[in-house]
């Protein structure tokens, strides 16, 4: 009876920020097949509530100071419950993620929307599974000066497509909403085209940034930048770029060193199909660099994981990184710089993984009952 009481105080909450009537999946829907915890301090097996919603900032505060402020406001009441947030400022609006017990993670939504700094919550993802989200705490910005009427038009496309009872998994709301593909995703033309998600990184400081903005260049594609920081870490960037050359799509996404930790990166990780290693014939960076690679992904299961392409020009650094990932379960791929071709090589080399790519049409969770 109490039970039954509190699933309809939290179904009617989210009902009144649904603004408009919407059948809402009910906390008995099976999980969708292809859920999976990527982190190991996560119970794979323990179901949570995933809610996502976007709202519209309503305040003359800096953005940073905002996002410091809502955290410095929230760490401790998400906490006390065990919900884990993300949440992600860009053009005058607000992503947020939260994951936790239905009861927990409806107090936290309460206390949100009495918030005077925003306005006209939008539900865009309802559903139950594994919590995906690692850390307690992560925050973003991305720095495009977009207009706030390209996000609303992102926004109210989601929203009307839950409404008509379908909706994306989290990880591919966040995508579409943060990180729109330049070739359309949005609108679902980039189903068509082959395209496939890169992450690269360095062992060298700005290496990584530098291939995605000469890649950029080339194709006369834009380099856009998030920023992202934890419960206690410093900020930290994220650039990336839609390289599209002959109808084959290549996102690229580069990501400094520390960004890789982060709970929020670690869930969207799984979506790449390839992990570029830029290895720097340094012994310790290149090791430091590797073993990011591994713990990122050690509690992925195997079918997740991307290939990681190592990028060096000594074959003993191929050699050292095939035994090390072997014995790690993950699928290594030599290339090798001693044969000239720079970027170029490297790009033209990525472009064919993505015209391999299999199509990625399974970002469309089912509505649940
Ligand atoms: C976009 C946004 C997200 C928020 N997320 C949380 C949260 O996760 N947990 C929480 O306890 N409060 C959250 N809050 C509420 C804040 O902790 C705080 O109550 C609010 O910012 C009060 O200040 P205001 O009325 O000037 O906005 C959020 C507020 C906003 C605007």
């Amino acid at each position: 009876m109490g039970c039954l009481h509190l699933k309809c105080t939290v179904h009617g909450i989210v009902k009144a920020l649904c603004c408009i009537a919407v059948s809402l999946p009910s906390p008995s829907s099976a999980p969708p097949a292809h859920t999976f915890a990527p982190s190991g301090a996560i119970d794979p097996v323990r179901k949570v509530l995933r809610l996502m919603c976007a709202s519209e900032a309503a305040s003359t505060e800096q953005p940073y100071a905002s996002l410091t402020r809502i955290r410095d406001q929230s760490l401790a009441f998400n906490a006390e419950r065990s919900v884990h947030a993300a949440l992600l400022y860009m053009s005058g609006w607000y992503l947020q993620w939260l994951e936790g017990r239905e009861a927990d993670v409806m107090q936290v939504v309460t206390r949100t929307t009495r918030a005077r700094s925003h306005a006209r919550l939008r539900v865009l993802h309802y559903g139950f599974g594994p919590r995906l989200l690692g850390d307690a705490w992560c925050m973003g910005l991305v720095q495009r000066p977009e207009a706030r009427g390209g996000v609303a038009e992102r926004v109210n496309q989601l929203r009307a497509q839950l409404v008509g009872g379908k909706q994306f998994s989290p990880l591919s709301v966040w995508r579409r909403v943060t990180m729109p593909m330049q070739a359309g995703e949005s609108t679902g033309s980039a189903m068509e085209t082959p395209h496939c998600r890169v992450l690269i990184s360095s062992a060298l400081p700005h290496q990584a940034h530098a291939f995605v903005s000469w890649a950029a260049e080339r194709t006369a594609a834009q380099v856009i930048e998030h920023r992202y920081a934890g419960e206690h870490t410093p900020d930290v960037g994220l650039a990336y770029a839609d390289c599209t050359v002959k109808a084959v799509c290549l996102r690229l996404v580069a990501a400094a060193r520390h960004c890789l930790s982060l709970g929020l990166s670690k869930a969207m990780h799984c979506d790449f199909t390839h992990w570029v290693c830029l290895f720097a014939n340094d012994p310790t960076r290149d090791a430091e660099l590797l073993q990011r690679a591994i713990d990122t992904f050690r509690d992925v299961d195997a079918t997740h994981r991307p290939e990681i392409v190592g990028v060096a020009s000594d074959p003993g650094v191929h050699a050292w990184a095939q035994v090390v990932l072997a014995q790690a379960g993950f699928l290594y791929r030599p290339h090798d710089t001693q044969q000239g071709g720079g970027n170029r090589a490297l790009f033209d080399q990525l472009r064919l993984f993505a015209q391999q790519a299999p199509s990625t049409s399974g970002s469309i969770w089912p509505m649940a009952e």
